[in-house]
C-alpha cells in the first residue's frame, strides 16, 4: 500500500526571526496547507546541540510558534508543535543513530562550518544533528519537506537512512506488513524565487540571526522605519537592472534584491524583472521597501500581538503535541516490532 503524503518540516527556536527563516521556510510552509496534510515543528531538541540560555529557548519556542500561526498556519486544520513534548523524535534517533554511518555524517558541510576549527569541542549532539533530523521527519513517514537550499544535504541524508532501515530489515518489515519498506524517501521542496535569502551588505553571505550589522537583515519584528532604512542601505552594484535572468549572472546583490522583490510579489524572478528591467536600484529598492512593509509588517504585528499571550500558545503547542503523538507513537510500535524489540 502507498504510504500516504505528508509535509513535515521545522525550524529551530534559536532567536531572531529573519527574512530568511520567512521566505525560506515559514512562508512556504503556509502555501503547503492547502495541498498536504501538514506537521510544522519547532525543534528544541535541535536548538540544543549548541548552548541555549533556558529563558531565552522558552521564549524563542513561543516566538517561532507565533510565526508559524502569524503567516497564515491553521493549527487547527494541522499541527503545530515543539519536538521535546513527543518522545518519538529521540527515540528514533538514536535506531537512526545505529542505521547511519560515520562517513555519511564526516560529509556533512552544515557540522563543518558550524564547529569549524574546534571540531573537537563541538556537542556530539551537533555531529548526529542529522540524524535527528530525519528521524523527525520519518517518524510521521513525512514524504515532503519543504526547506531553504542549505537543508539539502540533510534530506539526502534522511533518504540515505530510510533506504539503508528499509533495506536492512527487509524481511522483518515484510512480516511486519510492510513488504515494500515502512519507511517512504522524503523528497525536498526547494523551488521558487529566494530559496537563499542573502545579507543585505554581502551577496556572498547568507542572510544570519549571528551576523553582527543588524543592517544585514531584516528581523521580522523590524518596524517599517527600519525595514525602509535597512532596504535603502542594502548593498548593489554599479550596473542598472537586466531584463532577464540571465544578467544577474555573477551579480549576487542584483539577485538577492530581484529574489527578495520576487518571493514577496509571490511571482517570478522573470515577471520581476519584466516590470524592473533597465530601471535603477533606486526604483527596486522604493518598491521592495513598499512591498517589504506590507508584508512582512503584518506578520511582524501579529507575532506581537500573539506574544502577549504565552499561555494561549502553550496550550496551542500541548495540543498539537497531543496529536502529533498519536501519529509518531503508533509508527513507532511498528518500528519497534520491525526492529525486534519487545513490546
Ligand atoms: N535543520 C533544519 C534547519 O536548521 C531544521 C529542521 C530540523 C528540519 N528538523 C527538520 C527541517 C526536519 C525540515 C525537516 O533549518
Amino acid at each position: 500500500m502507498a504510504i500516504p503524503e505528508r509535509v513535515f518540516s521545522g525550524v529551530q527556536p534559536t532567536g531572531n526571526l529573519h527574512l530568511g527563516n520567512y521566505l525560506g521556510a515559514i512562508k512556504r510552509f503556509a502555501e503547503m496547507q492547502a495541498d498536504y496534510d501538514c506537521i510544522y515543528c519547532v525543534v528544541d531538541l535541535h536548538a540544543i546541540t549548541v548552548w541555549q540560555d533556558p529563558a531565552e529557548l522558552s521564549h524563542n519556542t513561543r516566538e517561532v510558534t507565533a510565526a508559524y500561526i502569524a503567516a497564515g498556519i491553521d493549527t487547527t486544520k494541522h499541527i503545530v508543535f515543539n519536538q521535546s513534548q513527543v518522545s518519538g523524535h529521540a527515540e528514533l534517533a538514536w535506531i537512526f543513530n545505529c542505521v547511519a554511518r560515520m562517513g555519511w555524517l564526516n560529509r556533512m558541510t552544515q557540522f563543518k562550518e558550524k564547529a569549524g576549527k574546534h571540531k573537537e569541542n563541538a556537542s556530539v549532539g551537533l555531529y548526529t544533528y542529522p540524524d535527528l533530523m530525519a528521524a523527525d521527519i520519518l517518524v510521521y513517514r513525512g514524504t515532503h519537506v519543504p526547506v531553504g537550499d542549505d537543508q539539502k544535504q540533510h534530506l539526502e541524508l534522511a533518504r540515505d537512512i530510510a533506504q539503508k532501515f528499509n533495506v536492512d530489515f527487509a524481511e522483518s518489515a515484510t512480516n511486519a506488513g510492510h513488504p515494500d519498506g515502512f519507511f517512504p524517501l522524503p523528497e525536498p521542496l526547494i523551488t521558487g524565487p529566494a530559496t537563499r535569502v542573502m545579507s543585505l551588505r554581502d551577496g556572498a553571505r547568507k542572510m544570519s540571526k549571528s551576523d553582527p550589522s543588524d543592517l544585514s537583515r531584516i528581523n521580522m519584528t523590524d518596524d517599517a522605519d527600519s525595514i525602509a532604512k535597512k532596504v535603502r542601505k542594502a548593498k548593489t552594484d554599479p550596473d542598472g537592472l537586466p531584463s532577464e535572468p540571465k544578467g544577474l549572472e555573477a551579480r549576487p546583490e542584483a539577485e538577492n534584491l530581484v529574489g527578495i522583490y520576487a518571493a514577496l510579489a509571490n511571482e517570478t524572478v522573470e515577471a520581476t524583472l519584466s516590470q524592473f528591467g533597465g530601471a535603477q536600484f533606486s526604483d527596486l529598492k522604493g518598491a521592495l521597501a513598499d512591498i517589504m512593509v506590507a508584508k512582512v509588517g503584518p506578520v511582524g504585528d501579529e507575532m506581537r500581538r500573539l506574544m502577549d499571550d504565552p499561555g494561549e500558545i502553550d496550550r496551542i503547542l500541548s495540543d498539537g503535541a497531543e496529536r502529533a503523538r498519536v501519529l509518531a507513537d503508533a509508527n513507532m510500535n511498528v518500528v519497534k516490532e520491525i526492529v525486534g524489540f519487545i513490546r
